[in-house]
């Protein structure tokens, strides 16, 4: 058996949701990508996280890729206020979480400090250019950062695929029910191309399920939107994969495009998931030239496999080569590049924009269909 531990020895429950709401209290607005974030530090999805993080572990997470206890952990989990609202909040207080006027959860004010977002930005994101959307984001929050444990006392709305958010409890309980001792967990932010399928039936020959976990959250403006993508995933599913070796659920946190270190936390959420494997391909969680290709996967040597707690499967960059017939890569394939049918993510969205079909060897036809037709929604109706 080769059952999964969640990160820090146990899966972390911060909800109360039939606490009823306590209007006196002062209050702080969240944006999405700390409601998103709450309600994943609440579900147990960020174990052994219990709240946004204090200065200790900030500046750990930033220098060591650990908590302050040691335990690896690569993404500061942060809120953001601005200066009129920090000097405001006194430490010791408990306050309201809002976001559209609605109380989402409370949390206990343990500190407020002024984080250095320059070297934030270098340590997590390589660069402090504001073209990185992870860096502007970073900058366009306010300047301080509040930190406690908070609990979650109602669930975001979910309007879209409700029946696919899933805490780590139910995906847990989900596997021993379809009896996998080994699962492997796939990240993506895009529709599942071949390559994609190539790499996820790959390891699928050596374990027993594939847990199929697409992030849901808030992506770059020009990322095609989670509600397409989701239709392009049943599609593929039911005409390629076999059903009882694979399982759907989405993965609601916002995209950061950390690259390396954004692949150590996916491997680690995908761990509370309930995953003994994940996957790490070409460039996991990059964005335009900012990571070299295959760093996502070298940035791994820095833990043993033991304090992950999750192996990794690492695959190179994979097409499909006319003269194999076959997907492959460069450790597979002898031939020449100009037999590989290799398109960049910008020039697909381009192509499905303008209806057209990029070629079947990169996409299956029927996920393509499903593309061009939503694309042809979202900007008519934008
Ligand atoms: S990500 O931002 O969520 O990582 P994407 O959805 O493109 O982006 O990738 C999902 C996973 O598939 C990542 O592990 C990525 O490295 C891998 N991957 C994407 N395309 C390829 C490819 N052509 N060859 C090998 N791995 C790939």
């Amino acid at each position: 058996m080769n059952e999964s531990i969640p990160h820090g020895g146990k899966l972390i429950n911060r909800m109360n949701i039939m606490a009823s709401v306590d209007f006196s209290l002062n209050y702080v607005q969240l944006d999405d990508l700390e409601l998103s974030d709450l309600e994943l530090i609440a579900n147990g999805s960020y174990s052994p996280l219990e709240g946004f993080m204090r200065k200790i572990d900030y500046d750990s997470v930033i220098q060591n890729m650990r908590l302050s206890t040691g335990i690896p952990w690569s993404l500061p989990i942060t809120m953001a206020v601005d200066k009129d609202k920090a000097m405001e909040l006194k430490e010791g207080e408990t306050i309201n979480l809002i976001h559209n006027e609605t109380v989402y959860g409370v949390m206990e004010v343990q500190e407020i400090f002024l984080p250095d977002k320059h070297i934030e930005a270098e340590m997590i994101y390589q660069t402090t250019d504001h073209a990185h959307p992870g860096v502007k984001k970073l900058f366009d929050r306010p300047e301080f950062y509040i930190a406690g444990p908070i609990t979650l006392i109602k669930r975001p709305e979910k309007a879209k695929f409700a029946d696919y958010f899933l805490d780590p409890i139910q995906t847990r309980k989900k596997f021993k029910e379809l009896c996998w001792n080994t699962v492997v967990g796939f990240q993506t932010r895009n529709p599942v191309h071949r390559a994609h399928e190539y790499i996820q039936k790959s390891a699928l020959e050596t374990v027993d399920g594939l847990f199929l976990n697409p992030l849901v959250g808030k992506t770059k403006s020009d990322d095609i939107p989670g509600e397409i993508r989701m239709e392009s995933y049943h599609v593929l599913l039911e005409n390629y994969y076999p059903q009882d070796r694979v399982f759907l659920s989405v993965f609601p946190a916002a995209m950061r495009y950390a690259g390396p270190r954004e692949a150590v936390f996916h491997a680690i959420v995908r761990k509370n998931f309930g995953c003994t494997h994940f996957i790490v391909g070409r460039d996991h969680a990059g964005v335009g030239n900012y990571y070299g290709t295959y760093d996502a996967q070298k940035i791994f040597s820095q833990f043993t496999e033991e304090e992950l707690g999750i192996k990794l499967l690492f695959f190179e960059h994979c097409f499909y080569c006319k003269k194999c017939e076959n997907m492959a890569s460069e450790k597979t394939c002898p031939h020449d590049s100009q037999h590989h049918v290799i398109l960049s993510g910008t020039k697909v969205r381009q192509m499905l924009k303008n209806g057209e079909q990029p070629p079947k060897e990169f996409s299956r036809p029927e996920v393509v269909d499903i593309l061009i037709q939503g694309m042809k929604e979202v900007y008519t109706i934008n």
